[in-house]
């Protein structure tokens, strides 16, 4: 364990020191990427840091009610969306096409499950489409990619727990040291819907700064 999360600090400081005041990081998603105050939370966390100045970037700019003003809300989070859809409609092409990035954080599947039960294999093969168009965006693309939080209501968590089970084998078939992909557990933990809706705020400190704010 302590390798996950120390190792992919070590390597993504190797890669990007020199470039961290104009490194671009998405935050990309459905409703908990979109509507959810991690981000400014996270923004707030890292903007006493050398990653103060990491550039978010996505065509999307909602206000929340975040009760903050500052935080650069540039995000790629689009409330609704299946995973599937987003890899059928070869949308992410254009939106990184548009906003360009060199960290990229993907927390989907939420909607594939829970608005039409989409068989865990079909949401996996989109999730390696959508890796495809990353890495043809950006070669040396960093992704963090999800095990999606749980459901505070319904009967969709088994199929969820299906999900992120296939995400480690999926992930590590795909894995390159040029563009690795890290996979971060936001199910486990804290299951008040309102603390796991936080728990994205992991991703980027955990895997750019790694100065602690991880919460178990
Ligand atoms: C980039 O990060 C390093 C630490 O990793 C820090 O020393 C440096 O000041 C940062 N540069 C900029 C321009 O933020
Ligand atoms: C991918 O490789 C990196 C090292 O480059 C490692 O830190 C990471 O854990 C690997 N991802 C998976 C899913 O094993």
């Amino acid at each position: 364990m302590i390798f996950n999360k120390i190792l992919p600090v070590a390597v993504l400081l190797g890669a990007t020191a020199a470039q961290n005041a104009t490194l671009r990081y998405m935050p990309f998603g459905d409703s908990i990427t979109e509507i959810i105050c991690w981000r400014a939370m996270l923004w707030e966390k890292l903007k006493a840091t050398e990653w103060g100045t990491v550039n978010w970037v996505g065509s999307g700019k909602t206000e929340n009610n975040c009760q903050d003003s500052t935080y650069d809300r540039d995000n790629e989070g689009h409330s609704g969306f299946l995973a599937i859809d987003i890899a059928n409609r070869q949308q992410l092409v254009g939106w990184l096409n548009t906003n360009p990035a060199d960290v990229i954080t993907m927390h989907l599947g939420t909607n594939d499950i829970v608005q039409q039960n989409k068989p865990v294999n079909d949401i996996i093969a989109a999730f390696t489409t959508l890796v495809g168009v990353m890495r043809k965006s950006n070669p040396s693309m960093k992704i963090v990619v999800a095990q999606i939080i749980p459901m505070g209501f319904g009967s969709y968590n088994t199929q969820i727990q299906s999900l992120n089970a296939a995400i480690i084998p999926w992930a590590k078939g795909l894995n390159t040291t040029e563009s690795p992909i890290w996979v971060v557990d936001q199910y486990t933990g804290k299951h008040h819907p309102y603390k796991a809706h936080l728990k994205p705020i992991i991703y980027v400190p955990r895997y750019l700064s790694g100065f602690g704010l991880y919460e178990s």
